[in-house]
Parts: C-alpha cells; structure tokens; sequence
C-alpha cells in the first residue's frame, strides 16, 4: 500500500491510498472533507476543484486543479487546500471571495460554489494584474446549473475592485493573501516548512517510490502524466493502482534550448502542462503569437494538469498540442527503460512527430519506451515565423474539435520558407497537408496584395481539402470536415496576413 505524506490544509496528513487513487476519493473518502464536490468526474464541471501548493521553477505557486482527474501520489510533498482549509483563520467563518459570492447572491443550490471559489483564489493567487477577462477565464472550467453566470460575474468584478492593488511579486502576493484573508495562513507555513526541511529537487529526488525501474520493469505499470485523458477512461482506477507518475521527475519538465549536429532546438519537457506551455517565455518567442490559442484548448483547471506528451500519446486524431506541433515539424525525444529506467541519460532515439502515428491510436512507442522531451527545430530569426491555429468546435471552451488545423511558415525574401500545415479530426491520426505544403514553400508572398494574396489561400485550401479522407461521426459528417478544411485554410490566411485585404477578397 502506498505511504504519502501530503499537508492538507493545516495539517501533514499521511494517506493510506494507492499513488493512482483520483485525488477526490482520498479528499471526501479517506479524510472526509466534503466540501469537495464529485459532479461529472470527468473534468467537465469543476465542481471539484482543489487548490494545490507546490514549487515550481524556485517559486511557490498555487494552482486549482480538478481532483477527479488528479493522481492522489501527484501530491506527495504539496499543500493541498480544499474549502475547509480556506476558512481557517477567515473573518466570519468567511474568505473574502466566498462573502463576494453572499452579497452577490452568486450562489443558489450551492453544488457549484466550492469549485468557483477554489477557481477564483487561484486567479487572485496568479501574480497578474486583476481583470474581468482573467477572472472569466479562471472559471471556463466550472459550470453552474441554477445562479447563473450574470451574479458570478458581479462576484468577480467586486473582487477586481477590492484588490486591485495586490503586489505582482509572486511572493509578496501570497503573502498579501494571508494577510487579507483570501489564504489561509498554512500557505505561510508551508511556505516556512518547505524552505526549512527541502529544496523542491530534494523533494522529488528524496521520494522513494518516485524511483520507477522495477515498477517499470515489472508488466503493466501505467505512465501517467496529468491523467485528463487517463482517468476519464479509467475513473475507478482501483485500489492498488500505482502509476508512474511522470510529472513528478524534474527531468520530465523543462524548457530550454540545445544545440546539437548543427541544429538549434527549443526542448520541451514532456511533463510540461499546456498551461506552462503557453506560458514559457521561451516558447513564445520560439513562436510568436501562440499564446492567443491557449484558451481554445480544454479550461483553465484541465491545463493546469494535463501535459504535452500525454495529447501526443493520446493519439487522438484531433488533439489540439499535436496539431501544433506538426506544423512546428516537431520531433520527440524518446528514452528507454532499458539498463537505467527513464532517466535522462538514456536517449534512445528521436522519432519525427509526423513519423509516430501509425494507425488509429497505434504510436511508434514500445512498452519500454516513453517520450521525455519534444523538440522544435529553432528559426534563426524567431520573429520571422509566422503561426496560426484554427479549431471547429461546437462550444468554444471545454470541447474537442471536430476539425483543427495549424500552420507555420517564415517569410525570407518575400517568399514562404519552412511550411508547414497539419489537419487534424480528418484522417484515423494527426497529419500534414504535403501538397498544401509544397505549393506554398519558395512560392512569391504577395504581402500588399490582396487578390492574389486570396487566389493562393484558396488554391492552398482546395489542396488541403483534397489530401483527406474524413468519416462522419457525432462530431460532423464527412462533408462538413472537408468543407471545414477549406474554411480554416482560408482563415489561417486572413489571420496571418490582416493587413494584406484578403478578408474582403475572400468575403466581400
Ligand atoms: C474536460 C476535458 C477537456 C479537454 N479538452 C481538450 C482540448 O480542448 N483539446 C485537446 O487536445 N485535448 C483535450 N482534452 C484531452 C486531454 O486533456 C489532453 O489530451 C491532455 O493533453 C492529455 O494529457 P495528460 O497529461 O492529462 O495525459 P494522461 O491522461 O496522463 O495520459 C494520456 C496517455 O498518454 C500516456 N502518457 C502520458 N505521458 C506520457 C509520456 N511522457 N510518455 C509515454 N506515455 C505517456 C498515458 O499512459 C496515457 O495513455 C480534454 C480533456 C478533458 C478531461
Ligand atoms: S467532478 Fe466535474 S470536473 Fe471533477
Ligand atoms: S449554485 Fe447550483 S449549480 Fe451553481
């Protein structure tokens, strides 16, 4: 039986339950705190939501995450803070954000509430300035069923009015927190605690049961990374389930440039969430622009967890990371259990992103294996890239696409250089358009020309429709997916090229 020891709100609890067990059956079941509630279990509704201390690059931050998708073994080490551990210390049994819900009246039945609250802390936690638009943002995970948003929308803005002063120092802001009541005070403890007994690498490296090799070796051992995708297929996991859980090795989660044979690459760690992928500084200016599509994908809570090897080795034809990382013609780092475990050390090949789907949910990736990094081949000039992505959905947050599409290209001399384009929810797997491709790439790039700048987009969109092979499923039929083709081909172009007028040659 797994040993781990988690600081849940004000007290270091030791848990009894296996690694795997989904974090909300420890919360409500082994330490009873029902405040946390279970609605869809399936990272839908939010209701859930915990907030979760930990270091991340040097740095305390709390995040909500959605505990029916979250590996309980994730928290070994953290601070794990539900709604009773909120009000401790509160003034008048209250936080400052549960007394903006009361004199908003943003609360009815009252199922939802915890997981708005949970939300709206860890936005105010976020060391950014406070607007509506991060506030909406920070719930686009949780729904409400009988309030309604209009009051849950007042409760946000009276907050923004409130404390539209806090420090943007991530640590003066915490602290600011505690001081107001919007955090408790095991925040500055654990604070205290972590700083005193660990650094965060001695914390991961410390943990024994972290050590993978003979649970790798021995068959059947699952990798997890943020598990979104993982326990919405296994939602009772079991009680003996212990996976390996690879967000929880440092080596799984940088970002960096390397140089190798001649080539620059920007790595990303395979562990890394969605949400410090948009987030990297490096990223964004490997890709200029990329952080506006953040939103497209999942909900706040969902890419807090889930990370970019899990949406790769998903393999689902539509994944939103994946279609972007083809047409960033990424390559995966892929290491091996084989002599010392999945460490580091070991790179046992590189394996081109188009090259490892094969077939319908079936990868180039053996059970020994598993993808440690993703590499993007570096522009010389970064701000010559150009890159847009495009997703048909029929809800705009919380859904998967029914068509996706992404495109780079860098602009040398006037003429399209490096282009790439892939199309996803068209084919049994994620692909690349090579004859969209290879019309664009050395091709005149009529930069102040609307017209012509059209007649290319279209004939790139007609390539692009002609090179898939769609079915119809609940998503759309097969002609709506191609007619889609053609649409999102075409807004690549009015995306990347505003200035151009080919908006008003394409859509008079
Ligand atoms: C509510 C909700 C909304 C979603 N919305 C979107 C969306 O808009 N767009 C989208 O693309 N996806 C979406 N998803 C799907 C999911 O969040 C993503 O695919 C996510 O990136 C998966 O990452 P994860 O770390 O959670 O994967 P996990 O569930 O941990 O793992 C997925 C699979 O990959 C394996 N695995 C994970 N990491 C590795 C590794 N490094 N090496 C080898 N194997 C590995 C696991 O064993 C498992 O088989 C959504 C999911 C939910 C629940
Ligand atoms: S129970 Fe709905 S998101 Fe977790
Ligand atoms: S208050 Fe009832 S679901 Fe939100």
């Amino acid at each position: 039986m797994a040993y781990l020891r988690i600081k849940v709100n004000n007290t270091w609890h030791d848990i009894h339950s296996s690694e795997g067990t989904p974090a909300i059956d420890v919360i409500r079941g082994e330490l009873g705190l029902m405040a946390t509630k279970e609605g869809c279990r399936e990272g839908d509704c939010g209701a859930c939501a915990v907030l979760i201390g930990e270091y991340a690059a040097s740095q305390l931050r709390y995040r909500a995450l959605p505990s029916c998708l979250l590996a309980i073994g994730e928290l070994k080490g953290k601070h794990l803070i539900t709604l009773e551990g909120l009000i401790e210390g509160a003034q008048d049994g209250l936080t400052p954000v549960m007394r903006a819900f009361l004199d908003e009246n943003a609360s009815q039945c009252g199922f939802c509430t915890p997981g708005f609250i949970i939300a709206l802390t860890s936005w105010l936690a976020e060391p950014k300035p406070l607007d509506l638009a991060g506030a909406l943002q920070a719930i686009d995970g949780n729904l409400c069923r009988c309030t309604g948003y209009a009051a849950i929308r007042r409760a946000a803005l009276r907050l923004i009015e409130q404390f539209k002063g806090l420090p943007i120092d991530p640590e003066a802001r915490l602290n600011a927190l505690v001081g107001v009541h919007v955090l408790p005070l095991s925040v500055s403890e654990f604070a205290a605690e972590i700083s005193r007994q660990f650094s965060q690498n001695s914390i991961e490296k410390k943990n024994p049961q972290i050590a993978p090799k003979e649970r790798i070796t021995s068959n059947g051992i699952v990798i997890l990374g943020g598990g979104t995708d993982y326990y919405v297929k296994n939602p009772e996991p079991g009680e003996d389930f212990s996976p390996f859980l690879i967000r929880m090795r440092p080596e799984f989660k940088e970002i960096a440039y390397l140089e190798e044979k001649g080539q620059k690459w920007l790595e990303i760690g395979a562990a890394v969430t969605v949400r410090d992928f948009f987030a990297s500084e490096l990223v964004r200016q490997e890709v200029p622009g990329i952080e506006q599509f953040e939103t497209m994908f999942a909900s706040t809570l969902i890419r807090n967890l889930a990370t970019i090897g899990g949406n790769i080795v998903n393999a689902s034809p539509v994944a939103d990371i994946t279609a972007m990382l083809l047409a960033l013609d990424a390559e995966l780092v892929i290491s091996s259990q084989e002599e010392e475990g999945f460490g580091t050390s070991i790179t046992a090949r590189t394996c081109k992103l188009e090259e490892f789907f094969l077939g319908y949910k079936t990868i180039d990736l053996k059970p020994t294996e598993v993808i440690r990094a993703i590499r993007i081949p570096c522009c010389v000039d970064p701000k010559t890239r150009k890159f847009s992505f495009e997703k048909a959905s029929k809800r705009k947050n919380l859904d998967i696409a029914a068509v996706n599409t992404a495109i780079s290209f860098r602009i040398e001399e006037q003429r399209f250089k490096d282009v790439h384009i892939s199309l996803g929810g068209v084919a049994p797997i994620p692909i690349v358009s090579k004859a969209a491709m290879e019309l664009l790439e050395g091709s005149f790039c009529p930069i102040s020309d609307g017209k012509t700048m059209a007649e290319l987009a279209k004939k790139t969109a007609s390539l692009a429709e002609a090179s898939v092979k769609p079915i119809s499923d609940v998503r759309g039929s097969e002609e709506y997916r191609r007619r889609m083709v053609y649409r999102l081909m075409l807004a690549h172009f009015v995306r990347l090229f505003e200035d151009s007028g080919v908006a008003e040659e394409l859509f008079p």
